[in-house]
């Protein structure tokens, strides 16, 4: 079977670069056509050479790199420094990447990449806020029905939410543009709280990545030693959800995942709730199944998955 093609549109963030790293092991199963920054973690100065310095760790500057937004659709950026540290990537010292970004504005260069190929041929894979995602959608609807599928990691139902009592950060931060894309009719699969809560960093785990003695394992030791430090503490567990790379995963594995086609819809009326993904996980309402909402995984199997394709890297 040929090599699914994707995009990454993403805020690295420490599990934003295992997902991407997680792509890159596995050239036999993905193609990675290019990584789009958006504004999240940390604000689009940072995603944008977090991304490149991501590459540059693989030895693969040929995927080129694309500037979004910088700013959601309708509300000032949220940014979690708390989490992922000022620079986005804190726990490993990159050198400054010197690859130069290519000029296209990123919503303009995924309408132009996946309206040229052949039809659901690309499967969209946003690890942040939708911003970029819905202005492709804006620019080109077509773009939902052209794509194989949308992959995204976002939103929260039965777990609550991380960054309120009841929104996820991704859609949080940008409610506007979450509504729009769960609006446009795409294909969309949701790797929500509900399921990357299932997803725990273990210390062996951890151990093993560090084990592997190569320049990738040991820089993502202490990128992810760093990241678990404040969801171990928030949740009092051993290790800390890896939220973003559960999307490649399931692209790679789908066996591994359980999930029902349910109604999302998303809150942007400001007030407590605002940002929340409302999950009709009962069909109590004639609302349209417009996304399969993932609520199992296989997590030792995943992390297998990871394991070994961050073997196959430098
Ligand atoms: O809520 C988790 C999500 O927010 C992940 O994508 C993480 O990288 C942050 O962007
Ligand atoms: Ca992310």
């Amino acid at each position: 079977m040929a090599p699914r093609s994707i995009i990454i549109d993403t805020d690295p963030g420490q599990d934003d670069a295992v997902a991407i790293m997680l792509a890159l092991g596995r050239p036999d199963a993905v193609e990675l056509l290019g990584l789009t920054a958006v504004a999240g973690n940390v604000p689009l100065h940072l995603t944008v050479p977090n991304c490149l310095k991501l590459l540059e760790l693989a030895g693969r500057t040929d995927i080129p790199v694309f500037a979004g937004a910088s700013a959601p659709l309708m509300v000032p950026l949220v940014t979690a420094e708390h989490v992922h540290g000022k620079t986005g990537l804190d726990g490993w010292d990159f050198p400054e990447p010197t690859t130069p970004i290519r000029p296209e504005f990123a919503p303009d260069w995924i309408v132009e990449t996946v309206m040229s190929r052949p039809e659901k041929s690309v499967t969209l894979l946003p690890l942040g806020p939708l911003t970029n995602v819905a202005l492709a959608l804006a620019k080109e609807p077509r773009l939902a029905e052209r794509l194989e599928s949308i992959i995204l990691m976002g939103g929260a139902c039965v777990e609550g939410g991380n960054i309120t009592p009841t929104a996820e950060f991704n859609i949080f931060v940008d409610p506007h543009a979450a509504a729009r894309v769960f609006a446009s009719g795409a294909d969309i699969v949701v790797l929500s709280l509900d399921a990357t809560h299932q997803a725990q960093i273990t210390n062996d785990w951890l151990t093993a990545i560090k084990g592997l003695g190569t320049r990738v394992g040991v820089a993502f030791e202490g990128l992810l030693t760093f990241y678990e430090r404040f969801d171990t503490e928030k949740y009092g567990t051993d290790g800390g959800p890896l939220h973003d790379p559960m999307t490649v995963a399931h692209l790679l594995a789908p066996h591994l995942f359980t999930g029902k086609r349910v109604n999302v819809e998303v809150e942007t009326t400001p007030g407590l709730c605002f940002g929340q993904t409302v999950v009709d996980r009962w069909a109590v309402t004639d609302r349209p199944k417009n996304a399969t909402w993932v609520t199992g995984l296989d997590s030792p199997a995943v992390f297998d998955l990871i394991l070994d394709a961050f073997r196959r890297l430098p």
